[in-house]
């Protein structure tokens, strides 16, 4: 099968090539999945440059510890490991899994995978694993968001951001979506309450209070942050900037949690888990039409360091994929 790999860090025109491999074989409680669409995040492109430095311990001091890429997939279920009675050969699913930017992926089925509605595509439901459990997880399980309630999303129109927005009024919040003017109708179409646009409007400057923030661009301080929020709000720390090599957004996070010491308000930053309940949420959510995936743009297998490199830009409309089946 072909996958995308790369055997050392750098730009991903210069490290990321498509290399045959060995098709998997399901062990036990697995499934082999014949890949169709992928998708990326930005988590992709951190691990070809191999940034921020500070995760090298995790992904590899010299080279890359795997040199497998890719996270997001959905496919057709190609065969079933020993034991699994939940799938079969010709199921739609889609899922994630470490190496998922190649023809082939075997899953654990009590784990990430889960069956896709016949109502969205390859592509749409291969955007959603990574970028709509962090949305969830920060709203529903961080930000505890109760119906009726004010939040602010800054950074509403990226990968985690549009579903952030349909997730949060799934929930019964009342949503301001702060993004940049190109997007701004994006925003809305995925039901918004109000859009900032960041480049014409201070949201921190807003008479609004808000009872949540989903911090997912990083681009404000706690400080400025605090004019905005009512006196028991919680802040849950997404992302940040990338601009620092050594620490990425883990800097922003830093400077978050140390302004949230003092006062009334709560700062929380959480690392995103895949798992079934979960994935199952987001496919009644797709499958209700209460969320929709954003394409931004799609690129075909072979041009996976282009895609790489458009991410890697930081400004997608919702989510970039990539056409595996099509070559
Ligand atoms: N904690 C976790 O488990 C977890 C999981 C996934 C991702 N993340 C993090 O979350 C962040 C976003 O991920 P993503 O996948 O959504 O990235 P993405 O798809 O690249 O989107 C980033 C968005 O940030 C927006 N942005 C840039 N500058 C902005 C500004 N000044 N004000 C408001 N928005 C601005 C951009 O919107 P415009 O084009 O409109 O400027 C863009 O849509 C990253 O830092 C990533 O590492 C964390």
């Amino acid at each position: 099968m072909k996958a995308a790999v790369r055997d050392r860090f750098g730009a991903p025109s210069e490290v990321v090539e498509l290399r045959e491999l060995d098709a998997p074989v399901p062990a036990e409680g697995e499934v082999l999945v014949r890949v169709h669409a992928a998708s990326l995040n930005i988590a992709d492109w951190y691990s070809v440059v191999g940034r921020p430095r500070i995760a090298r311990p995790t992904t590899g001091i010299f080279r890359p510890r795997s040199n497998r890429l890719g996270t997001d997939y959905a496919g057709v279920v190609e065969a079933v490991g020993p034991g699994v009675t939940t799938f079969e050969p010709g199921d739609e699913v889609f899922g994630g899994k470490d190496g998922a930017y190649a023809e082939y992926v075997v899953a654990d089925v009590d784990r990430s995978i889960t069956p896709k509605p016949a109502s969205v595509t390859f592509e749409e439901a291969a955007a959603v694993p990574v970028a709509g459990l962090t949305a969830l997880q920060a709203l529903r399980d961080q930000g505890r968001l109760q119906a009726g309630q004010k939040v602010v999303i800054n950074g509403a129109s990226g990968g985690v951001g549009t579903y952030a927005v349909q997730i949060a009024k799934a929930l019964g919040g009342n949503v301001t979506a702060v993004c940049s003017a190109p997007n701004v109708e994006t925003a809305h179409s995925l039901g918004a309450d109000r859009v900032v646009d960041y480049a014409t409007e201070d949201f921190t400057r807003r008479e609004e209070r808000y009872d949540l923030m989903i911090d997912i661009a990083g681009t404000r301080s706690w400080r400025e942050c605090t004019r905005v929020l009512a006196p028991d709000a919680t802040v849950v720390v997404v992302g940040g900037p990338r601009a620092n090599g050594l620490l990425g957004p883990l800097g922003h996070v830093a400077g978050m949690r140390l302004g949230s010491i003092r006062g009334s308000r709560t700062m929380e930053f959480f690392i995103a888990k895949f798992n079934k309940p979960d994935m199952e949420t987001l496919r009644e959510l797709l499958e209700s039409g209460q969320v929709r995936s954003v394409v931004d743009r799609r690129f075909a297998f072979a041009e996976i360091a282009a895609a790489l490199d458009y991410q890697g830009e930081g400004h997608p409309r919702g989510k970039v994929v990539l056409d595996v089946s099509g070559g």
